[in-house]
């Protein structure tokens, strides 16, 4: 099969098997990207029709993509207004009618890849990392204009970087920080020789500078919550994260909504009243096979969890 150049799309086939048993009619594939996984999903369900989302408008500049597909250029954080209007013509009774939800989270290789969107510490472009053009403000903001404390702080939170006092000194110090390529040798600088060694210095804090500039950890939750919603009884919600931040978000608000009753273990009946909304099909996360991450490298860090919506 050729790869798409756009993004090979991680996991496709279990994405599809993970839905199979529900045989879906209407899948919302939140990260729409390339559209492997859209596609991988249009030729196993012939009667499939899907709403694909992407913040990018080079992601949506790839269609129009056949008539089963409608694409959506939007934030996923606002994913309960889309699916509202989506399941205002009909729907289970409270109003779901989804049968199921992809996200993909994370960027795409195009946008990696692609030296003037600025996320690769590897390629020269301007300090940009929006994946939504015109969403404000850009990287540049941040390196070249935030007091040095807010930068630790978010190398810290979104980057968990040891070293993220030392990195944002040295940014503020380096100011005006120029290009992604000048950005990465100022963090490369900071950073003593000793960590240097297994992974390039620069990638925890390309990763943190770029989960703020997109808010990507609070459009997830947004995200996600709508999906739970808006998923009909029966239906399944399928999140791939590609570290643990984010996977922590989709552990944690599956494990809460599949917990029940939560009264101690030595009462007659339960008096707590609460019912889980969710149950695991799946109990641990699934990774690629050895031969997917072989294939595709980028695929390594990659863990699917998936819920489906208890039928009251
Ligand atoms: C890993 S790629 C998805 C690849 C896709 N599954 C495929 O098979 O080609 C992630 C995509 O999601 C988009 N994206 C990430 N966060 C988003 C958000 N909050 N709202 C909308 N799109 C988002 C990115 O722009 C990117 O195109």
């Amino acid at each position: 099969m050729d790869q798409n150049p756009y993004h090979v799309p991680v996991m496709a086939n279990e994405v599809v098997e993970m839905l199979r048993p529900i045989s879906p009619r209407l899948v919302v594939d939140a990260t729409y990207g390339g559209g492997g996984h859209t596609q991988a999903l249009l030729d196993a369900f012939p009667e499939l029709q899907v709403v694909a989302i992407d913040q990018d408008p080079d992601a949506i500049a790839q269609g129009p993509v056949g008539d089963r597909v409608r694409l959506v250029r939007a934030n996923f954080s606002s994913l309960d207004e889309i699916a509202r209007e989506i399941c205002q013509k009909g729907g289970a009774g409270d109003g779901s009618c989804i049968d199921g939800f992809l996200f993909d989270l994370g960027v795409s290789s195009h946008q990696f890849d692609e030296a003037g969107r600025g996320f690769s510490y590897r390629r020269r472009g301007p300090v940009d990392m929006r994946m939504d053009r015109d969403a404000e403000p850009g990287a540049d903001t941040i390196v070249n204009e935030w007091p040095v404390d807010d930068i630790a702080d978010i190398l810290w939170r979104y980057g968990e970087e040891r070293m993220a006092r030392r990195i944002a000194r040295a940014i503020v110090a380096a100011r005006p920080i120029s290009d992604t390529q000048h950005l990465a040798d100022v963090v490369a600088g900071a950073v003593p020789a000793a960590l240097k060694r297994h992974k390039h210095p620069a990638k925890k804090t390309f990763q943190a500078i770029r989960i703020a500039v997109n808010n990507e950890l609070g459009s997830l939750e947004l995200g996600l919550e709508a999906a739970i919603h808006w998923v009909r009884p029966g239906g399944r919600v399928l999140v791939i994260a590609y570290h643990s931040l984010e996977d922590r978000i989709v552990k944690r608000r599956f494990a809460a909504g599949a917990t029940g009753c939560v009264c101690p273990p030595d009462f007659p009946v339960c008096t707590c009243g609460r019912v889980a909304e969710l149950q695991l099909p799946v109990r641990h996360p699934l990774r690629p096979t050895q031969a997917e991450i072989v294939a595709n490298p980028r695929a390594r860090s990659a863990l699917m969890r998936v819920v489906q919506k208890v039928q009251l």
